[in-house]
């Protein structure tokens, strides 16, 4: 299916040569939809984009016909990209500050699909520290630009601030696109969340995993393409609304290892970012344990390892299966990492420290990720440029 960007053209005196990047676009057969804040219908009018996408061309927050769809979100919703080009010194610093105001701003804050700023201005403009910082920020968050050129501009200074070449803005988008599918054809299992260890039907041994850093990794492969199995101890996060996303619910370490095992060879990589218990009740009751009459069960609770999935998995690996561990640590991380790589049979460990507010149930992980040759230090960064991260090294 045909990639879809989102042009976003804004008020400067380059807005004509978006007419350029959006045929750049087309002729490598990308589906391109435009959508324009009121200043740079001041420049070029929509008709123009109209006529060039045989699509509506976006403009008013407000505009919808009754019974269309709200038109950011559904505008959000199918760019696999979003291109402002050119952009804005304004644009730039209402993005930054996650001002929605108008409907490409308010798009901007309401996508998820990668956004790329081609920034067009007066040299001054451009080199003005709030400019600048603002771009600063939002590259900072993974937004990428392509760098304005130096050279003669519109309003007869002379230095950077001149947009891009369409050629090269359209060569970017095109390179990003790609990117972004560099798991295609790939199949990839990933364990996500904690197991739960029955004590009795209403009891149970856990831990704090809260599933985040798998089902980070687990959109992040199938957005760049991946084919994913999920397979997902017991968390309270929402189900992955993905058709290449298939979740499997398991409640034990047993049934994470049976699900796994029946899948484990058709995969071409496997992730084990699970908690897994280590022990389990070693006899679970079938009735609810009951305070003084099974106080001694109920105080010396007899445990049993579980099945290891990253050592089984581990030992079966064949050449060419990459098979990547997670190491939760309190201390001594990376001695951990590297101890279990070599046991465990992993192509690499990825470590985080745990507790203290760290790893669990947060948003953002610091990492090590220790492979055979290498101990990599990550900075403090979201799960999923972490799941990134990690996806990059597959
Ligand atoms: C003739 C003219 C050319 C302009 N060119 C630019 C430009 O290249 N880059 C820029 O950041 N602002 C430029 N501006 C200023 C913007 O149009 C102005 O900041 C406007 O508020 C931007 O609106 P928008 O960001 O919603 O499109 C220009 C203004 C005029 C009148």
């Amino acid at each position: 299916m045909a990639k879809t960007v989102l042009v976003g053209v804004t008020g400067c005196v380059a807005a004509y040569k978006a007419c350029e990047v959006v045929r750049g676009l087309q002729k490598a057969g990308v589906r391109v939809k435009v959508v324009m804040t009121e200043h740079a219908t001041e420049f070029v009018t929509p008709l123009q984009f109209r006529a060039l996408t045989h699509e509506p061309v976006a403009v008013g927050l407000f505009d919808d016909a009754p019974g269309d769809p709200i038109h950011h979100i559904s505008l959000a919703k199918e760019a696999d990209l979003f291109l402002i080009a050119p952009c804005t010194a304004n644009v730039i610093a209402k993005i930054a500050h996650g001002i929605a105001d108008d409907l490409l701003t308010t798009t901007a804050l309401a996508t998820t699909a990668p956004l790329v700023i081609a920034p067009a201005m007066n040299v001054n403009m451009y080199e003005h520290p709030a400019t600048q910082q603002n771009m600063q920020a939002l590259a900072n968050r993974d937004v990428s630009f392509i760098d304005a050129d130096e050279g003669y501009l519109a309003c007869g200074d002379v230095g950077r601030g001149r947009l891009a070449d369409p050629e090269v803005i359209v060569r970017a988008v095109l390179d990003a696109l790609d990117e972004q599918r560099d798991l295609e054809g790939k199949r990839i299992l990933i364990t996500a969340g904690p197991t739960v260890e029955p004590i009795d039907p209403a009891r149970f041994i856990s831990n704090r995993s809260s599933g985040k850093m798998g089902f980070a990794l687990a959109q992040a492969a199938a957005e760049r393409g991946a084919q994913v199995t999920l397979v997902a101890g017991p968390v309270a996060l929402p189900d992955l609304d993905a058709p290449n996303i298939e979740t499997i619910h398991v409640q034990t370490a047993t049934e994470m290892l049976e699900a796994v095992d029946v899948r484990f060879d058709a995969v071409d990589a496997a992730i084990f970012s699970a908690a897994v218990s280590d022990m389990r009740p070693a006899a679970p009751s079938t009735q609810k344990l009951k305070k003084g009459v099974d106080d001694e069960q109920l105080s010396h609770l007899a445990l049993e390892p579980n099945p290891d999935i990253l050592a089984t998995m581990g030992a079966r690996k064949r050449t060419g299966q990459v098979v990547v561990g997670f190491a939760a640590e309190t201390d001594s991380l990376e001695e951990h990492a590297r101890t279990k790589l070599e046991s465990k049979h992993a192509n690499f460990i990825v470590g985080n420290l745990v507790g203290e507010g760290r790893g669990f149930g947060t948003d953002d992980n610091q990492a090590i990720i220790v492979s055979a040759s290498e101990t990599e230090k990550l900075p403090l960064m979201s799960k999923v440029d972490l799941a990134n991260e990690i996806l990059n090294r597959l």
